[in-house]
């Protein structure tokens, strides 16, 4: 089997290195010259575990290829399918901007020469294959060409950090389709991928796009759900680590994705969520739920700054803050809507400064930040003088540090914890001052 992807994204450039993985022919295609150069020699755009190695061994099998030219990708070269993997970046008003998405649909229109099942892999809003499938109708019609195709929505449920995993052992598949050879043909693509028995789930186009939507949505309400009960947890006198395990065990809620911290980032969340918010409003429809999962998680990015500015009465400046992890999350480099940000702006904003390190994402830290913090050389290094230690990103090397150590190192021993992955009582017993989200101070 052969396909082409167009987009060498983070989502393009996993889901083409995937299939190679499994012996299908991908060509992965790009405009950006110095991407694709890059790729042929080996050089990733993005860092997530494991992809490299793919990549690296599946050019070397000669089933994976880069390419500029997304004509000669397609023509006459035996593609079953095209997938589309360009970014919808919000516009404006925080819908996904469609232009990249359709302007690949109509090149594909100008240069397909055979059936083809062309393919929404981006996350795009309802309706969008029905756009792609009529510009690619206009392309065609334009060139006098009769050629049969089919559109379909295939949305990417994967994490960053553990993509891989999520493609080559996915919980399920979805595939919106409108005709028993597009099925037919995405049956064959995916069925590698089934040993393990989760399914792969057919339904009509526009239910394909909501799905994406709507389990982005859920989850994201799961974790605003989460940070207000921590609040509340907090005024409250209860322990939201007891509250999680107690409520979690009931498997009609599920113990996963309830777990409280400083807001969820990354480009995923807060764009899709928006996305939603914004279509049902051109569609006359109030998302209130979602308006309040929003308005939580950006005050939620501000709690950990709240606490510091508490503990220290306001008087901020002057003071060096250790910040343990930049990235949105860990196991990536990835530093869009990360919480991170919030909290340095504000305490540069009262005059503090940060001294931050991070496994991966300092130099995307540099890109972003440039020099109005300071990087440490390690995570030790980070500490040296600070007034307090801020854990940002929960990455697995800041979960057991030598604390006698870092009470050493620091001027003062005071911890706030935006992801409560340190013992409280354990700290406070090494005389620490330890604040957590939503537990007991
Ligand atoms: C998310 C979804 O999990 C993927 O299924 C989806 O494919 C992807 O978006 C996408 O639309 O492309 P991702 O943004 O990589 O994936 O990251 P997650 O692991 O879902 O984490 C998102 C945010 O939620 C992070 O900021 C994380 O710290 C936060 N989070 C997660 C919590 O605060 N609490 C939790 O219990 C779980």
């Amino acid at each position: 089997m052969r396909i082409a992807v167009v987009g060498t994204g983070y989502v393009g450039l996993v889901t083409g290195t995937c299939f190679a993985e499994v012996g299908i022919d991908v060509t992965c295609i790009d405009i950006d010259e110095q991407k694709i150069e890059n790729l042929k020699k080996g050089i990733l755009p993005i860092y997530e575990p494991g992809l490299k190695e793919m990549v690296l061994r599946n050019t070397q099998k000669e089933r994976l290829s880069f390419s500029t030219d997304l004509a000669s990708s397609i023509q006459g070269c035996g593609c079953e399918a095209a997938f589309i993997a360009v970014g919808t970046p919000p516009g404006e008003d925080g819908s996904a901007d469609l232009k990249y998405v359709l302007a690949v649909a109509r090149e594909i229109g100008r240069n397909m020469t055979d059936y083809m099942v062309v393919v929404t892999k981006s996350t795009v809003p309802v309706g969008t294959a029905q756009k792609v499938r009529q510009a690619i109708e206009e392309e065609l019609e334009a060139r006098g060409a009769d050629i049969d195709f089919d559109v379909a929505s295939n949305p990417e449920f994967l994490k960053e950090g553990a993509a891989i995993e999520d493609f080559l052992k996915p919980d399920r598949i979805v595939v919106g389709v409108a005709s028993e050879r597009a099925e037919k043909v995405m049956n064959k693509l995916y069925k590698p991928f089934l040993m393990n028995g989760h399914p792969l789930i057919f339904m009509d186009i526009p239910s394909a796009e909501m799905t994406k939507y709507a389990a982005n949505a859920m989850l994201a309400t799961k974790i605003s759900f989460m940070n207000d009960i921590a609040n509340l947890c907090e005024i409250m006198g209860a322990d939201v680590n007891m509250v999680r395990k107690g409520i979690g065990s009931d498997a009609r809620i599920g113990n996963k994705f309830i777990y409280p911290g400083i807001g969820y980032g990354g480009s995923c969340f807060p764009k899709d969520v928006k996305a939603l918010i914004r279509t049902a409003a051109e569609n006359g429809y109030r998302m209130r739920v979602l308006q309040s999962v929003e308005e939580v998680n950006e005050s939620q990015k501000e709690v950990l700054f709240n606490k510091i500015d508490t503990h220290f009465k306001g008087d901020l400046a002057g003071r060096t803050f250790a910040l343990w992890g930049l990235s949105f999350k860990p196991k990536t480099d990835d530093m869009r809507e990360a919480p991170s940000l919030v909290i340095i702006q504000k305490l540069l904003e009262r005059g503090a400064k940060v001294r931050a390190y991070d496994p991966v994402a300092m130099e995307e830290a540099r890109r972003v930040l440039g020099e109005t913090i300071e990087y440490g050389k390690d995570e030790y290094e980070a500490l040296i003088d600070a007034d307090a230690l801020l854990l940002v990103t929960e990455w697995p090397e800041f979960r057991s540090p030598n604390f006698n150590v870092v009470s050493k190192l620091m001027k003062e021993r005071v911890v706030f914890d935006g992801r409560n992955i340190y013992d409280a009582a354990d700290l406070r017993e090494k005389g620490f001052t330890y604040y957590g989200i939503g537990l007991k101070q």
